[in-house]
């Protein structure tokens, strides 16, 4: 039984890392693994045809796609009539709140957060027009965290919708997702979390956090440019539905799909689980686990790995004079997933990422669509702030030759 991760393993599973650059942009967009490039490269060259026939290639298509639904379902412990998968996360609420809308009547309230990707924030506040009211639960300047009191200060029982983040793209932290969804369900409202910074370090359970509508992105779990979006199935059931009006509002999850998705995209999703497998047999070997549990072994040595490369990095913006590390300065596995985002005393943030592309450590700079959180902290004028996102396949040489650069540039 495997107490941490084979570096050395994981990193021969995706091919592009032997390029010789640090990937630190991770929180953007993973890399892939050959598992999966195996899957796109299967179905195109077999099954690249219409699914939903009768005939050989046809059927073969619907069975792919139909495993890679059952697969995406498991991987966040859903059932393949919860999920939607759509062109993004963006998409995907869009679609949701637009299915919310005849719901919802003037007067009426939504919680939406300024620490949330725009994702999570834009389809939601644009429900105004139609009289809802958009309270915004702000994060505190001081910490750039939300805090529960201040969630529990907004909740009025005109309140129907909670929309807040599992985790930040820009800082890294890591929200009780389950105290979110209690917290709002007990003032009688929804809860719609963006897990889509949270699903590459730690594994989802939408059933155990309790949430009634939860996103994750698939290119940044290692997979193809595509949104996974859960809606329990009793909101599946009762929303009104957003495909063709002679799609049956019970055919779930097809009512929620608008204009479909891209097959081979889809298709190719369940060369993520395979990666997870593979992880799983390769860390340990014969031991017969179900799919859930598999996930729950992997993530943690995903995790833990991730905490122990990320604290030399963790610890040089914490104390170094001439940077300031937003939000919370740790690189503990329970506080954050290793995503830090910084400014440099006296520099413009793309002038940081400039001389690092120089060193072929891969970072980029900016808001990350997070425009609210990185406005109200005030670091739009010098180009927003600088973000180093690690995932488990950062070795601790890569951390040491960021930390290195860093050092050099600030
Ligand atoms: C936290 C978070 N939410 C949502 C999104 C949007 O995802 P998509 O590109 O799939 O729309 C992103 C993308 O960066 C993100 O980081």
């Amino acid at each position: 039984m495997a107490d941490r991760l084979d570096i050395d393993f994981v990193r021969a599973q995706f091919p592009q890392l032997a390029d010789g650059w640090g990937y630190f942009d991770n929180a953007g967009g993973t890399l892939v693994p050959k598992q999966f490039i195996a899957r796109m490269t299967d179905y195109l060259t077999t099954s690249r045809v219409q699914p939903n026939g009768t005939y050989g290639p046809s059927a073969k298509a619907t069975e792919r796609l139909t495993e890679a639904k059952r697969a995406m379902a498991a991987l966040i412990n859903a059932t393949p009539e919860e999920i939607v998968l759509g062109h993004s996360t963006t998409n995907n609420v869009f679609v949701l709140a637009n299915a919310f809308r005849s719901r919802l009547k003037p007067g009426d309230e939504i919680i939406v957060t300024n620490l949330d990707h725009e994702s999570n924030n834009g389809a939601w506040r644009r429900l105004a027009d139609i009289g809802v009211v958009v309270k915004e639960w702000r994060m505190r300047p001081e910490t750039a965290d939300l805090e529960l009191d201040d969630l529990k200060a907004l909740l009025t029982d005109k309140t129907k919708l909670v929309c807040a983040t599992h985790c930040s793209n820009v800082t890294g932290s890591e929200n009780d997702a389950a105290a979110i969804a209690k917290l709002a369900h007990d003032a009688g409202a929804l809860v719609c979390i963006d897990g889509v910074a949270h699903a590459p370090h730690r594994r989802v359970d939408v059933r155990a956090t309790g949430v009634d509508f939860y996103l994750c992105s698939l290119y940044k779990i290692f997979g193809p440019h595509h949104g996974l979006m859960y809606i329990k199935r009793e909101h599946m059931l009762a929303l009104k539905g957003q495909n063709h009006f002679f799609i049956a509002e019970d055919n779930l999850p097809l009512k929620m799909n608008v204009g479909g998705y891209d097959y081979e995209t889809v298709a190719s999703a369940t060369g993520i689980a395979d990666y997870f497998q593979a992880l799983h047999a390769h860390h340990f070997p014969g031991a017969n686990r179900p799919f859930g549990e598999q996930l729950d072994r992997v993530y943690d040595l995903m995790a833990r790995h991730e905490e122990a490369v990320s604290k030399p990095l963790a610890d040089f913006l914490s104390a170094d004079k001439r940077v300031k590390l937003v939000g919370r300065k740790s690189a503990d596995r329970k506080l954050r997933a290793p995503t830090f985002s910084f400014v440099v005393e006296g520099k413009n943030s793309d002038d940081v990422t400039k001389a690092l592309d120089a060193q072929k450590l891969g970072l980029r700079h900016g808001t990350f669509y997070a425009h609210r959180a990185v406005d109200s902290l005030g670091y739009l004028p010098r180009g927003g702030v600088v973000r180093a996102s690690l995932v488990h396949y950062n070795s601790a040489e890569d951390v040491k030759r960021l930390v290195g650069a860093l050092d050099r540039i600030v």
